[in-house]
């Protein structure tokens, strides 16, 4: 067994010996959404620092536990937190909390995010459902492949699978909640783009860009994760908005247009529970 999975088996072994639960979906949760998982049915929590060897954010506005529970009749277990590579942590540590929940069992990761949005048709608030990805970071890959998560050379025709953004599109739709699609491209950070960045992603065809979710979607592509995720348009990115950005001001849209969000998630996770 390689260093690597020994690492991951033991933070398995934590799990086992603490929660008795098996999640169906995995939530991981960006900025604004942090208390989502104070309004499920919660069963049981575990904190990042119970568990040896992983890694815990430093990130503000990122608490740092598992918690397990239901949403509806869905059994979730919801990241509240997650780890940048942006906080200096290797890409190895980056993924997994998501290598993790797959472990748990779950088959779905629903992912969320904060994001500027670059496509000149969106507006702040938004919310974007991720069609595809383009990851600039390094790929959470890279090194000794996890034989036992999945293969060397994983496909990634259909990082977002088809189905699960369907049935997200009607929930939007049940809801009358407006629902943009597009491309995400996940920068390194912690800086935000200078404009000419900006412009830079857009020709290579991102709609919206952040610092997180692709090298997760990534991980749990590999694993054979079905995977979803929606960004939240929490500015307009450098260039398309003349003014400077602030994580205050990313923060405060996040905040104002959660409970849209959560109305959206909720209804999304249970309707996708039904459909697998
Ligand atoms: N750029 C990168 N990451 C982000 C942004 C942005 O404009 N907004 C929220 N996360």
């Amino acid at each position: 067994m390689s260093k690597r999975y020994e690492r991951l088996m033991k933070c398995y072994e934590c799990f086992k010996a603490r929660v008795d639960f098996t999640p169906k979906t995995a939530l991981i949760l960006g900025s604004g959404l942090g208390d989502y998982a104070d309004g499920i049915d919660v069963r049981a929590t575990l904190d990042y620092k119970d568990i040896e060897g992983f890694p815990v954010s430093t990130a503000p506005g990122h608490k740092g536990r598992f918690v397990f529970g239901y949403v509806g009749d869905v059994p979730v277990v919801v990241m509240q937190g997650r780890v940048h590579y942006y906080e200096g942590y290797p890409m190895e540590d980056v993924v997994l909390p998501v290598r993790l929940m797959k472990l748990m069992g779950a088959e779905v990761l629903f992912v969320t995010n904060a994001a500027g949005g670059v496509n000149w048709h969106f507006e702040c608030g938004d919310f974007m459902l991720i069609n595809d990805q383009i990851c600039m970071a390094p790929s959470p890959l890279i090194g000794e492949n996890l034989d036992e998560l999945g293969p060397r050379f994983p496909d990634m025709s259909e990082i977002y699978s088809k189905k699960l953004r369907d049935i997200v599109k009607k929930t939007a739709r049940e809801l009358d909640i407006p629902l943009r699609e597009g491309v995400y491209i996940q920068l390194t950070g912690p800086n935000y783009e200078s404009p000419s960045e900006v412009r830079m992603v857009r020709t290579l065809g991102a709609d919206a860009v952040g610092m997180s979710t692709a090298c997760e979607a990534i991980a749990a592509n590999h694993m054979g994760m079905k995977i979803v995720g929606i960004s939240c348009i929490s500015n307009l990115a450098c260039g398309v908005s003349n003014r400077p950005l602030s994580h205050a001001e990313v923060q405060e849209t996040a905040d104002r247009v959660a409970p849209l969000f959560k109305k959206l998630i909720t209804a999304s996770v249970q309707n996708i529970a039904k459909e697998i």
